[in-house]
């Protein structure tokens, strides 16, 4: 749940004004639900994009603000992708992150799009990037292993692992990639798998999501039992969240997640 930028107690305010100088705006993200605050700053330094979360107690960081401590120990290994973490804040129980403020549209998957194929040179790119040292140990099939025997989906690749069309920023002909919190390590073909229920949103087959992400070598040659497992295994844990999690996006991921499940147990 977002909180407004107005909940951020003074004494983080003065630490961030420490930083840009008087704050003249503030426009929160368009959407979003994992940070508590993600919002363009417009200061007399210029503009920035501010993502901040709450600690969950004094000794406590609690989920938001882990994920930010993810995000920023990854942007410096991935600024061919990432916006530029400028600073970061620790103040009144608040871990504030302040990023380059891109100027660009989000992304879209639907069948044709040329975004697919700015998208598709992202991918190129990770999967040929090093895996960040920082990455050694965040295995992203972790996800998954209270579900099933895993150990197939782990890799030594670096993984984005959420590249849904909010994610990838097309803006003055250069494709960013935001939201690195659930980035790790992995087999390569999991950044394609975890695309799939993302294009089927947009209005794609099962079958072409497939064919598309057939254009990269790892997905091809990946073990078809592996992408059964995953796939199985991926709808399954969304079955799960949405016992809890009713918001229409998530049935919607759960209920695309389950289409690619069957459409892969039905062509065996
Ligand atoms: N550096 C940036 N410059 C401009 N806009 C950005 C930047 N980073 C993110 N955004 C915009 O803000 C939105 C939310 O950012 P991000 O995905 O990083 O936040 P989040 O809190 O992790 O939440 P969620 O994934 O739930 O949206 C993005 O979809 C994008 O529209
Ligand atoms: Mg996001």
């Amino acid at each position: 749940m977002r909180s407004d930028w107005t909940d951020l107690p003074p004494e983080v305010l003065g630490a961030v004004k420490a930083h840009t100088g008087p704050i003249h705006s503030v426009e929160p993200a368009p959407a979003g639900n994992h940070a508590d605050i993600a919002a363009t700053v417009h200061a007399a330094a210029g503009r920035l994009f501010v993502k901040a979360a709450r600690k969950t107690g004094p000794d406590t960081d609690g989920p938001e603000v882990r994920s930010l401590r993810w995000e920023a120990a990854i942007n410096p290994h991935v600024t061919e992708y990432a916006p530029r973490l400028h600073w970061t804040v620790e103040a009144g129980g608040w871990l504030v992150l302040a990023f380059e403020r891109v100027q660009a549209r989000h992304a879209d998957y639907t069948p044709g799009s040329a975004d697919l194929d700015a998208l598709a040179k992202v991918i190129d790119g990770l999967q040929a990037h090093p895996l960040p040292p920082v990455l050694g140990h965040k295995r992203v099939a972790r996800r998954w292993e209270a579900l099933a025997e895993v150990s197939a989906l782990d890799g030594d690749s670096l993984l984005h692992a959420d590249l849904n069309p909010a994610n990838v920023l097309l803006g003055g002909g250069t494709v960013y990639v935001v939201d690195w919190t659930f980035a790790g390590r992995g087999a390569a073909f999991l950044e394609m798998a975890l695309l799939v229920p993302w294009l089927l949103k947009a209005g794609h087959t099962p079958a072409e999501a497939e064919r598309w992400a057939s254009r990269f070598p790892a997905w091809t040659a990946a073990d078809p039992d592996t992408v059964d497992l995953f796939a199985r295994v991926f709808a399954e844990k969304w079955q799960a969240n949405i016992v809890t999690n009713t918001e229409s996006w998530a049935l919607e991921h759960a209920a695309a997640a389950q289409r690619w499940a069957m459409y892969r147990r039905d062509r065996r």
